[in-house]
């Protein structure tokens, strides 16, 4: 007998997922908190393509940077270019704004984003390969200190917005071309004699990016981390006043922050500021992060612009959200529920599910059910206030069974007063 190969059921890739309807409601509500947020700040939306030239990446995120050079998803053309799927946005943004030259509509723009990025990571609970952000950046104008805090606050207040609860920011500052050289000296010189003990990661990052081995979460390298130079004492007197200047409005805000001297980031573009949110007492991993890039448009060839911005992750805020309690808002029941017995009736349904969408009436059905216990239960189970029951008998009657569900009281009327008795009903 020729026996069919049954097709294997086909999975997402590893570390991608389906976002279903139920999870969606989730997102639905971040999606509007932020906007509601954005717009209250005043930060327009902006979208751009989840493929770009590999080299936006590598020249802004950093050739050294493990985003780079671990984990970028590159595609190359059938004409041969390099693309990437984008790892973050405020490359892209970058880009945008440059090739458009956004700066001729105003000297300062503030916009936002939200989108699916990629990175190639080892999958584990809160860290993805496909995940989602939503950013804020504000690019342009003068590198003033109230724009970091104007991004801090935005994002501070979506999460409270979203009743995410013990919300920790941390911030710091990891300086400019003046100061950041020496540091990085300093940190070389203090971590010379102790390299055999450190990690492969740490190093290499002390040859390309001795700032990153603050950050190393290796347990071996943690001692040597506890004593390291610290930055706060290296900053030139701009970064100094700078940083001074946002810890002050985050005072005047009463945002409470936590002073992190070795909070450095994964990304190569940061100067002055980078800050960090957490929602303490749960997951390890930050629900955000961002901070100034003053020269990130220089690295794209445009002019030395000023620039600031943060973005979130979406899966791990639903996350903390669930793990902390937070509900969803209840779904809001349809008001109909049009119930057919007999084909006849089925084929004229369709037609009033019309006739109510065009009346404005919100109207659900089970269609695909023909007993008409199974279909009063699923419109039980609905919640909604009126059943409409069309038979055989109605239809050749011209009329319609017009039934409370609260009540189970029914009455038979002609199908051109249905609309307008089932408004009074509704009242
Ligand atoms: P980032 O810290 O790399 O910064 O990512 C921001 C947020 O995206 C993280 O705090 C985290 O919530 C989420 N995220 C990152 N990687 C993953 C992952 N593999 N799985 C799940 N969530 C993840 C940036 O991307 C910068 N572009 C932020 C920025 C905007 N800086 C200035 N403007």
């Amino acid at each position: 007998m020729n026996k069919e190969k049954k097709e294997e059921i086909l999975k997402t890739p590893k570390g991608m997922h389906d976002i279903l309807p139920e999870e969606g409601r989730w997102w639905d509500k971040v999606r509007k908190a932020t906007e509601k947020v954005t717009e209250f700040y005043g930060f327009q939306k902006i979208e751009t393509p989840i493929l770009e030239q590999a080299v936006l990446f590598s020249r802004t995120v950093g050739e050294d940077t493990d985003i780079v050079q671990k984990e970028m998803y590159t595609v190359k053309t059938k004409s041969g270019d390099t693309l990437a799927l984008r790892p973050e946005g405020t490359a892209s943004i970058c880009r945008a704004y440059l090739e458009h030259s956004l700066s001729k509509a105003a000297p300062m723009q503030k916009f936002w984003y939200e989108g699916p990025m990629f990175r190639y990571e080892n999958p584990q609970a809160g860290r993805l390969r496909q995940f989602h952000q939503i950013g804020l950046e504000v690019l342009g104008g003068v590198a003033d200190p109230m724009y970091d805090a104007q991004v801090i606050i935005a994002m501070y207040r979506l999460l409270e917005d979203l009743r995410i609860k013990n919300i920790t920011l941390r911030i710091n500052s990891i300086g400019c071309k003046v100061c950041r050289p020496a540091y990085k000296r300093q940190l070389q010189a203090y971590y010379k004699n102790n390299l055999k003990k450190l990690c492969g990661d740490c190093n290499k990052r002390y040859k390309d990016n001795p700032l990153r081995l603050l950050d190393c979460k290796n347990e071996k390298c943690q001692p040597y981390k506890e004593d390291a130079p610290n930055f706060f004492d290296k900053l030139c007197s701009s970064c100094s006043t700078h940083l001074k200047s946002v810890l002050e409005y985050m005072d005047e805000l009463g945002v409470p922050y936590i002073l992190d001297n070795q909070l450095v980031r994964g990304l190569d573009y940061y100067s002055k500021t980078v800050f960090e949110f957490y929602a303490e007492g749960e997951n390890s991993w930050a629900l955000g992060g961002g901070g100034r890039y003053d020269y990130l448009m220089e690295m794209l060839g445009g002019k030395a612009t000023p620039a600031v911005g943060g973005a979130f992750g979406v899966e791990r805020i639903v996350e903390t959200m669930k793990s902390q309690g937070v509900s969803l808002p209840e779904r809001t029941p349809k008001k109909v529920f049009i119930v057919h017995v007999g084909d006849l009736a089925k084929k004229k349904a369709l037609k009033i599910i019309e006739e109510l969408r065009h009346a404005g009436i919100s109207v659900t059905e089970a269609l695909s059910k023909d007993s008409l216990k199974a279909q009063l239960k699923a419109a039980d189970k609905e919640g909604a206030a009126i059943a409409l029951i069309l038979g055989q008998k109605e239809i050749f009657e011209g009329n319609i069974i017009i039934r409370d569900l609260k009540n189970s009281l029914q009455e038979s009327v002609p199908t051109e007063r249905m609309v307008e008795e089932i408004k009074k009903r509704l009242k």
